[in-house]
């Protein structure tokens, strides 16, 4: 952590599970935090959740000393920003009248990342007078934890300043050239759990049985080289083309077997009950304290590893 780091002064508006997890990073990473949530409540607890996260991240060696300020208004939070971060609710007209009132208070070269998992920039833009100045910046969840970021923007100025900063936080930010629904990262989870579901619902396997066989096998070798890459490797000396000639067909004989769930009751029914036995009586809190002590350790053994898949922006 530098003395004085890149954007030292940062908002956080919306302080939730993602804006809190923000907050956090930015803290840790050195940065001053001027944060603002609408519920006073949650801007009283904000102390009381970020010090947790900042242990975990002090143990990947993120010990910054940030301060983080909850302020009573937005317009106290944005005012000296570089770069603020918006994590409000997932609501397209909340966020517009949101970005009205920080692009009204906020310095003019500041940033505005947002979270947004699945709106698009050219929704959420669309009544500002500078829309350039908005990037999509979504995290993953644990954000403080989790290295991918995913920028969108059409300005290059601001997209690029969005990538820098991402990198400077030790995120891996991956720039989106065209903006889709969900951006890269949740598509293809989407894309991956709708066969999962379709497994489960078809009785192929227990769930417990589907998640093993994706954590020990795919997800972790995707943990490490990405799909396409992946491939490349399995077509021998002759790489990804060969691959495609060779197992292309096989591969389009299993997309075309592919499930369609739907989440119909009965299908809810045989999800809710495999977690269940999944969890085995585990709460919520105790499966992400297990959860982030796996990322943690993951994280720490693969210190500085070469982002799978994806040439930097
Ligand atoms: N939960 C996830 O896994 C996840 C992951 C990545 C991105 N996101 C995105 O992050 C954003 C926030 O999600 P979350 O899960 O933290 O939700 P959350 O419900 O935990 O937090 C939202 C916060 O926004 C506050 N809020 C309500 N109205 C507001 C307003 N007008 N202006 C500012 N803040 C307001 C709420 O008081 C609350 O504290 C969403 O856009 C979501 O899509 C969520």
């Amino acid at each position: 952590v530098t003395a004085r780091p890149f954007l030292p002064v940062v908002a956080v508006v919306g302080c939730g599970l993602v804006g809190a997890s923000w907050a956090a990073l930015f803290a840790a990473t050195g940065r001053t935090v001027f944060a603002w949530d609408p519920d006073p409540e949650r801007r009283r607890a904000l102390a009381g959740r970020i010090a947790p996260l900042r242990r975990q991240l002090r143990r990947l060696g993120l010990a910054g000393r940030g301060r983080v300020t909850a302020c009573e208004t937005l317009e106290d939070a944005v005012r000296d920003a570089g770069w603020i971060q918006e994590n409000a609710p997932e609501n397209a007209t909340l966020k517009q009248e949101l970005f009205a009132r920080i692009e009204a208070a906020a310095p003019r070269a500041a940033t505005i990342g947002s979270s947004t998992s699945a709106l698009l920039w050219s929704d959420i833009s669309s009544t500002m007078h500078k829309p350039g100045r908005l990037v999509v910046a979504h995290p993953f969840n644990p954000a403080h934890l989790m290295p991918l970021v995913e920028i969108y923007g059409p300005d290059d100025v601001h997209a690029r300043k969005a990538v820098r900063f991402m990198r400077a936080l030790g995120k891996v930010p991956v720039r989106m050239r065209k903006e889709a629904p969900g951006h890269l990262a949740n598509r293809l989870a989407s894309a991956l759990w709708r066969e999962a579901v379709h497994l489960a619902a078809e009785g192929v396997a227990d769930v417990a049985d589907i998640d093993a066989a994706l954590v020990a096998g795919p997800g972790l070798r995707w943990s490490v080289i990405g799909p396409h890459l992946a491939y490349h490797l399995g077509g021998g000396e002759g790489g990804i083309a060969a691959y495609l000639d060779h197992l292309g067909p096989s591969q389009e004989r299993r997309w075309s077997s592919l499930g369609s769930p739907t989440l119909s009751p009965d299908v809810k029914a045989v999800l809710v009950d495999g977690v269940a036995a999944e969890a085995g009586g585990r709460s919520i809190a105790e499966l992400e304290r297990w959860r982030d002590e796996k990322l943690i350790a993951a994280l720490a053994g693969s210190r500085r590893k070469a982002p799978a898949g994806g040439k930097r922006a």
